[in-house]
């Protein structure tokens, strides 16, 4: 590929092979049709999957049209390293969908970008280390929270159950402890109502009709997808107001409780020193808080529940797990100090994450300029999505990458390994905030869960009947399963 005349790849309307010069026939076949683009050659359904299967055919970096909107997609290992982290400048913004430009009106931490975003992201990086992570208080969190989640399911006396409730709770409690500064009873009106529409919300974002909107936002508003999510969004940013006020009326200085106490402090010492461009205001308060929901809770709980899910179709691994768990800690609360003297509950963890691939092209990303990369010139504003999924499956990377196999995370003596294309959180200045908070709560919540519990499909199915193939959603969950946690501590 010559940098010397470099194909402008956001000009190209179709898809482009990476190497240019042979791929003439194909970019005629998948030419993209007059406002339509590509979509009739994409499955909305499974979009990660067909570019996957694009990325075989085209490369490593080519373009897709989603109707008018134009997306470069990088595909493997070296290609998105390079981009998000040596070119992490250029591809790191964030692009958002207009259904979440119009919600959040480029407020909080996850749609936003420039300084506002930077102040945000610094910020809910350091108060939640503060009043959580890393500190020995987020630990207590989680241990008080695994409690009440082993006493939830207990009272299923190891009957066959759909556990995602209590799952989604337990992490929920954490944000909410983080966040607010306490957790609530799972059976709380309050809670229950905030859980149930964060739901209901990834629902609808991932539904065809709110996709269509994104790409023709002028008739967009016709669907009734739309109305229901604007409602939703509005509930759920009055919850929090009412939420905040409480916290006001009884906040007290010398003590900060969590995020929204930090932020209030914040906000109040700026103005009090006349900073009249301070991005610590209402909005950004309101949207961060929505953002950490939305970002913290969905990701962890579903994780989790992939890992369960792994156990119950894999009982040797299961039996490995249990193993070392009671050979290294016995009946005591597992620590996370512990995490390295437990290579084979990490690497099972690991490998949840590696194969059940929950966010297969990131968030969507945008460029800051135009970049030349790899020979190409992509054009500033152009949407760009990280195909992690190319790098978590990848062929050449992982010795069976479609198979459930920990030892992808060992070596020959059993021991723990990092690998490189482990990329579940992304890299560069947009990866995952809360990698830190969420690798706590799978170790800790996944290591008390199996210390409590062996589970086991439900009677009647046996574990090779399971069918784990996933649904497409916001995130790529598993399928509806009741699982039996039988008790057995
Ligand atoms: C962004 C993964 C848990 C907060 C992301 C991204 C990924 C990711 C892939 C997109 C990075 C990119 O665009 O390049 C995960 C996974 C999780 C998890 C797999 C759990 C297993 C959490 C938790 C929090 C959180 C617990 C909250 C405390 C965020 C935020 C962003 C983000 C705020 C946006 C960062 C930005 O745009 O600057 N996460 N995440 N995540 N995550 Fe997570």
């Amino acid at each position: 590929m010559c940098f010397s005349t470099p194909p402008r790849l956001s000009h190209c309307w179709g898809l482009w092979l990476s190497c240019c010069s042979s791929c003439a026939q194909d970019v005629r076949k998948a030419r993209p049709l007059p406002l339509l683009g590509n979509l009739l050659q994409l499955d909305l359904k499974n979009l990660s999957h067909t570019l996957l299967m694009f990325s075989k055919k085209y490369g490593s970096v080519f373009t897709v049209y989603f109707g008018p909107r134009r997306v470069v997609v990088l595909a493997g290992y070296q290609t998105i390293k390079e981009a998000l982290v040596n070119y992490g400048e250029e591809f790191g913004e964030r692009d958002a969908d207009q259904i979440l430009q119009d919600v959040s009106q480029g407020h909080g931490v996850l749609w936003s970008n420039g300084d506002s975003w930077k102040e945000m992201r610094r910020f809910a990086l350091t108060t939640l280390r503060d009043y959580g992570m890393g500190k020995r208080a987020c630990e207590d969190k989680i241990t008080e929270e695994c409690r009440y989640l082993i006493e939830e399911l207990k009272r299923l006396k190891g009957q066959a159950s759909n556990i995602t409730k209590p799952i989604h709770s337990a992490v929920s409690n954490i944000i909410c402890s983080m966040v607010y500064g306490s957790r609530f009873e799972y059976d709380d009106p309050e809670f229950t109502s905030m859980i149930e529409r964060t739901n209901q919300n990834n629902l609808l974002l991932a539904s065809r009709s709110i996709q269509l909107y994104n790409m023709f936002p002028w008739i967009g508003v016709l669907f009734a997808n739309k109305r229901k999510f604007d409602k939703l969004a509005d509930a759920n940013k009055r919850q929090n107001l009412k939420i905040f006020g409480r916290l006001t009326e009884t906040h007290d200085p010398q003590m900060c409780r969590g995020f929204v106490d930090a932020f209030l402090v914040r906000k109040q010492h700026l103005e009090e020193s006349k900073m009249t461009n301070s991005h610590f205001h209402e909005q950004n308060l309101l949207m961060t808080v929505i953002h950490l929901f939305a970002a913290g809770t969905d990701t962890t709980a579903t994780t989790l529940r992939w890992a369960l899910l792994f156990m119950a179709k894999y009982p040797q691994i299961q039996d490995q797990v249990q193993e070392e768990l009671s050979r290294v800690i016995g009946s005591r609360q597992v620590q996370v100090e512990d995490r390295k003297d437990l290579p084979f509950v990490n690497a099972v963890i690991h490998e949840t994450q590696r194969l059940a691939n929950i966010l297969p092209m990131a968030l969507p990303h945008r460029t800051s300029r135009d970049v030349h990369f790899q020979g190409y010139v992509i054009k500033e504003g152009t949407t760009v999505f990280p195909l992690l999924t190319s790098v978590l499956h990848d062929e050449s990377e992982w010795a069976r990458p479609h198979a459930f196999l920990p030892a992808h995370f060992l070596d020959k003596d059993g021991q723990f390994v990092k690998r490189d294309a482990f990329m579940a959180f992304s890299a560069g200045r947009r990866a995952c905030l809360g990698e830190r908070l969420a690798r706590m709560e799978l170790f800790l919540f996944f290591s008390t869960l199996l210390q409590h519990f062996r589970f086991t499909p439900a009677p009647g199915l046996t574990e090779d009947e399971m069918d784990l193939s996933p649904c497409v959603g916001l995130t790529l969950c598993p399928p509806a399963h009741k699982l039996c946690a039988v008790p057995c501590m």
